[in-house]
């Protein structure tokens, strides 16, 4: 895996070992006009340097971005299919990510949309939530926003959003510490491989199916 670069404000990270995606490469910008597609520009020039399959990939052609029936995002490159893609709006920062293989999903989660009158039985079953709370020490909202953004990652891997799932019908596993994040699974209720990292405010998660 390449190392990381800096392009402006925009830091690219690789996730080397996330199953059937790999690679998959992930960043975020400021959110705004344009943002998705300079994000998405970006990440399609990464992931040409590590993956060979995508290696020709920003000479297609005009890069587009466009949305299936349930709102999953497609990208085009001069009107042909590019690598899968995901995005995830959290504060001012616009997160998106490409895999090489497969069908990704990312999810920011922010702590401050968990406050104490949140509805935590509603979205996290009792098992996921124990071991959440007691890998966030007993925070609260890290626990929930750890648990939201695997699941909403997953959903968004499974291009069903919340459309047809329900959280509750989702649990999540932790597995093991992987880089500066923990590897996961989440039962979707078959099985989709995630990983998840803290950021300042909440969890950023990437799902792979
Ligand atoms: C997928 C979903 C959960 C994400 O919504 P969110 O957390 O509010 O917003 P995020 O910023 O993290 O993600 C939004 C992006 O997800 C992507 N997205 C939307 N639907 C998607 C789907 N079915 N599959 C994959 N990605 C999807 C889009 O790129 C979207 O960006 P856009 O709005 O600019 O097009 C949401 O769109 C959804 O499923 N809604 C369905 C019903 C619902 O709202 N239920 C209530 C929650 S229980």
């Amino acid at each position: 895996m390449a190392p990381r670069v800096f392009l402006h404000l925009t830091e690219i990270s690789g996730l080397p070992r996330l199953g059937p995606g790999e690679p998959v490469i992930y960043a975020a910008v400021e959110k705004g006009e344009g943002a998705r597609e300079f994000l998405a520009a970006r990440l399609v020039d990464a992931l040409a340097g590590v993956a060979p399959e995508w290696s020709e990939a920003s000479s297609w052609g005009g890069l587009e971005v466009v949305a299936g029936p349930l709102g999953q995002p497609f990208l085009q490159l001069g009107g042909r299919p590019g690598p899968s893609i995901s995005f995830s709006t959290a504060g001012d920062l616009l997160w998106a990510a490409v895999a090489a293989l497969g069908q990704v999903g990312v999810d920011a989660a922010r702590e401050e949309d968990f406050s104490a009158s949140y509805p935590f039985s509603r979205a996290f079953g009792p098992k996921e939530w124990d071991w959440a709370r007691r890998h966030c020490q007993g925070q609260t909202a890290s626990a929930a926003a750890l648990l939201w953004a695997a699941k909403e990652a997953a959903v968004k891997a499974r291009g069903v959003g919340f459309h047809t799932l329900d959280p509750l019908d989702l649990e999540v596993v932790l597995l093991a510490p992987a880089g500066e994040g923990r590897h996961l699974m989440v039962r979707a209720p078959e099985p989709v491989t995630a990983w998840a990292r803290p950021l300042a405010d909440g969890w950023l998660a990437l799902a792979v199916v």
